[in-house]
C-alpha cells in the first residue's frame, strides 16, 4: 500500500519519511502562515533561529498555560511547574539550578554509568520487541539512577515515565489521561520520599539540585519534585528515539558500521550526526504574546508558531550537502535539542547514554547482524 505523502507540517512527523516534504519548506519563505493548520511555519535556519530567541515568543499560550485537557489532574499539578513548558521570572531560578546541576555531571561518569546500565538491562535473545524495550528503557533508567534511585526501582519508574509522557500529546485518549494521572502521583509521590532520605554525602542529582535551590532561595518543594520528574519525562522518547534512529542509520547507510567501528569517537559522532540527518523531536511550538516582527512578518498576539527542527537541520544555508550522513561533518548545526531560553540542558547527557548504549549493543550485534533486524516507526 502506499503511504499518502503528508499535506502539512504536523502531519509530517507521524510519516514514515517525512524528508521529502521538509526539503520542499526549504523551498517556501523562511516564514508562512499554513492555513490547513492555522500556525505560523518556521522551517529555514534564519525563521527557527530568529523565533527561538524572540521573548516574545512563549512555549504555552498566555490564555492557556496548563493544557485543558488537565486540569485539575495530577498530571496537570506537575505541569504547573515545569521549566520546559513556563515562561516567566517564577521560572527563571529553578532553570537555571536544573542547567547548574545537569552540566556538573562529567561525561566519563555518565558514560560508565550508562554502560553499566546498558549492560544489566541488555536482554539475552535480541528479538524486535526486547530491543524496543530496552532502547526505551535504558536511557530513562540512567537518569533515574543519575537522580539518586536504586535500581530495583528503576523500572516500575520507567513504566509510570511511559504512562505519564502519554498525557503530554494532543492525541491523548480519556483513558491516558486516567492513566498518566495515577503515574504522576506514582512519581511524585517516589521523589517526594528520595528526597526526604537524601543523605548529607549524596552526589546524586536530587542532591546537587535541592543543596542549590536551598542555598538559591528555590524553597518550594513540590515544584523541585515536579521537575526531577520533567527530567525523566524530557529524558523517555527523545532519548529512546536517538537510540533508536542511531541503529536506523547503521542499518540504512552502506559502510557507516565500519566506519564506526574504526574510530575512537565513532559512537559520539554517530549519535550527534543522526541527531542532526534524522531529529528525534521534529518540532516544537510558540505561542506569540505580544504582537512581533520576525522577517518582516507581523506575528499578532496569539499567533501560534510550529518551529520544525527537522527541516531547520536539513538547511543547506548551515549544512552543506545536508542530506549526507557525514560522521566528519565540518560546523555541524543542530537544532534538534533547541535554542534560546528553553534550550535542551540535557544534550550532552542525552548524547553520551545513547552513545554508551550503542557501544554496549554492538558487542551484541557482532553476532545479530544489524540488516537482519525488521524495524518500523512506532506511532507518534
Ligand atoms: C535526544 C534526547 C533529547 C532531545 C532531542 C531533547 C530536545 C529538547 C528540546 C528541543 C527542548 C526545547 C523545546 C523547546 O524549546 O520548545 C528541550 C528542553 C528540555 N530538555 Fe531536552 N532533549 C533530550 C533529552 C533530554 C534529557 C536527557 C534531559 C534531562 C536529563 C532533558 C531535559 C530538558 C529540559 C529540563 C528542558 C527544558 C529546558 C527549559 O525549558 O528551560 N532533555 N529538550
Amino acid at each position: 500500500m502506499r503511504t499518502m505523502e503528508p499535506t502539512n507540517p504536523i502531519s509530517a512527523a507521524s510519516h514514515p519519511n517525512p524528508y521529502p516534504y521538509y526539503h520542499s519548506l526549504l523551498d517556501r519563505p523562511p516564514l508562512y502562515f499554513d492555513k490547513e493548520i492555522g500556525m505560523w511555519v518556521a522551517a529555514h535556519a534564519v525563521s527557527v533561529s530568529q523565533i527561538f530567541a524572540d521573548r516574545s515568543c512563549r512555549v504555552r499560550p498566555v490564555a492557556e498555560p496548563v493544557p485543558a485537557a488537565l486540569e485539575g489532574r495530577a498530571a496537570g499539578e506537575l505541569f504547573r511547574h515545569l521549566v520546559r513548558v513556563n515562561d516567566g521570572d517564577r521560572h527563571a531560578q529553578p532553570k537555571l539550578v536544573l542547567q547548574r546541576a545537569l552540566s556538573s555531571l562529567q561525561a566519563p561518569v555518565t558514560d560508565s554509568r550508562a554502560r553499566a546500565t546498558a549492560e544489566q538491562l541488555l536482554p539475552a535473545s535480541l528479538d524486535a520487541e526486547a530491543l524496543t524495550a530496552w532502547v526505551y528503557e535504558t536511557p530513562v533508567a540512567v537518569v533515574a539512577e543519575l537522580i539518586g534511585f536504586s535500581a530495583d526501582e528503576q523500572s516500575e519508574m520507567a513504566r509510570d515515565v511511559r504512562d505519564f509522557v502519554a498525557c503530554l500529546s494532543a492525541l491523548s485518549t480519556t483513558d491516558q489521561l486516567a492513566t498518566a494521572s495515577g503515574a504522576a502521583q506514582r512519581l511524585r509521590s517516589r521523589l517526594g520520599k528520595t528526597l526526604t532520605a537524601l543523605q548529607p554525602t549524596s552526589d546524586s542529582l536530587a542532591s546537587h539540585i535541592l543543596a542549590d535551590a536551598q542555598n538559591s532561595g528555590w524553597i518550594d518543594e513540590e515544584a523541585i519534585v515536579a521537575n526531577l520528574v520533567g527530567l525523566l519525562s524530557q529524558t523517555y522518547e527523545a532519548t529512546a528515539g536517538l537510540i533508536g534512529n542511531s541503529i536506523v542509520a547503521l542499518a540504512s547507510h552502506r559502510g557507516l558500521w565500519d566506519e564506526v567501528r574504526s574510530r575512537d569517537d565513532g559512537f559520539q559522532q554517530l549519535v550527534h550526526e543522526t541527531a542532526r540527518c534524522e531529529s528525534p523531536v521534529q518540532n516544537t511550538r510558540r505561542f506569540v504574546a505580544e504582537s512581533t516582527t520576525v522577517l518582516d512578518c507581523i506575528l499578532p498576539a496569539g499567533a501560534a508558531i510550529l518551529l520544525v527542527l527537522a527541516a531547520a537541520n536539513r538547511d543547506p544555508s548551515v549544512n552543506p550537502d545536508p542530506v549526507r550522513f557525514l560522521l566528519d561533518r565540518p560546523n555541524r548545526c543542530t537544532f534538534t535539542f533547541g535554542r534560546g531560553p528553553h534550550a535542551c540542558p540535557g544534550e550532552s547527557i542525552a548524547r553520551t547514554i545513547a552513545a554508551s548504549a550503542l557501544s554496549v549493543l554492538e558487542s551484541r550485534l557482532e553476532t545479530a547482524p544489524l540488516d537482519r533486524l525488521a524495524w518500523t516507526w512506532k506511532p507518534s
